[in-house]
């Protein structure tokens, strides 16, 4: 599987979360106009189950809203503004949902990381909505989204119901067990947090055969440390500033 995998070094983050609001149709255009052949987002369910784009539980930090977006249905969710907090230029902007996302990035002509971020508790029927959805939404004949989760039973809900779709389990810190993780879903990828990340530990990852995508990595510098220990890409607010200085 992994011969025909082909993601990029740098990957916009939610889109490109430092020129425009975070997980936004506008963001994703953003990171493309910027030069991003992937984009990262945030999916997970509205109260009434619709698949949103949203990092946080709460609607408080990127909406007009406040409280949890598994206590808001879709049409209130709607009805916000996910772009002013951002800057007035982007007043109006909505929350999209995952259809939405899928067919701006085929429009686009860019590929993605999707990240299932279940509200808690909704970890598994988080993941069985998501998936369901790529494989209605996502061309059979075009190189499949990577599809990531700090939430380890939404991997194996993945893992179960679309396994052609690729994998990558994401971390914070690499935990002692992190080969048994990726074995148990079949992931491709292991994606750390930049910050704790190590030298040793970047190394044994490729060893064992996996790729590293590192996160979240605005810094030139820094991106080009971690590629020299041999992480094979990273997320990053500033898709490109990194282009720029380092290639795609
Ligand atoms: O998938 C990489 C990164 O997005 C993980 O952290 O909190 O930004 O979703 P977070
Ligand atoms: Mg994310």
């Amino acid at each position: 599987m992994l011969a025909s995998l082909t993601f990029p070094r740098i990957i916009g983050h939610r889109g490109a979360a430092g020129a425009a609001p975070e997980n936004t149709l506008e963001s994703l255009r953003e990171a493309k106009r910027q030069g991003a052949a992937w984009v990262e987002f945030d999916a997970k369910l509205t109260r009434d189950n619709h698949i949103i784009l949203l990092h946080d539980d709460l609607l408080d930090r990127t909406t007009s809203g406040k409280g949890p977006a598994a206590e808001a249905t879709f049409a209130a969710i709607r009805a916000l503004d996910a772009g002013a907090w951002f800057g007035p230029a982007f007043a109006g902007a909505k929350v999209p949902t995952l259809e939405e996302t899928v067919r701006e990035l085929l429009a686009l002509g860019i590929n993605c990381n999707v990240e299932i971020k279940p509200c808690p508790g909704r970890e598994r029927e988080t993941a069985e909505r998501v998936m369901r959805a790529l494989q209605r939404l996502w061309p059979a004949d075009a190189v499949k989204p990577l599809v990531s989760s700090f939430a380890y039973s939404s991997l194996q809900v993945a893992y179960q119901m679309a396994p052609e779709f690729p994998r990558a389990v994401l971390v914070e810190e690499v935990p002692a067990g992190w080969r048994d993780l990726c074995e148990g879903v079949e992931a491709v990828a292991l994606n750390p947090w930049h910050e704790p990340l190590t030298p040793d530990q970047a190394r044994a990852i490729k060893s064992a055969g996996y790729r590293a995508y590192s996160y979240t990595v605005n810094e030139t510098a820094r991106a080009r440390t971690l590629f020299d220990w041999g992480v094979d890409g990273v997320f990053t607010d500033a898709p490109g500033k990194l282009i720029a200085a380092l290639g795609a």
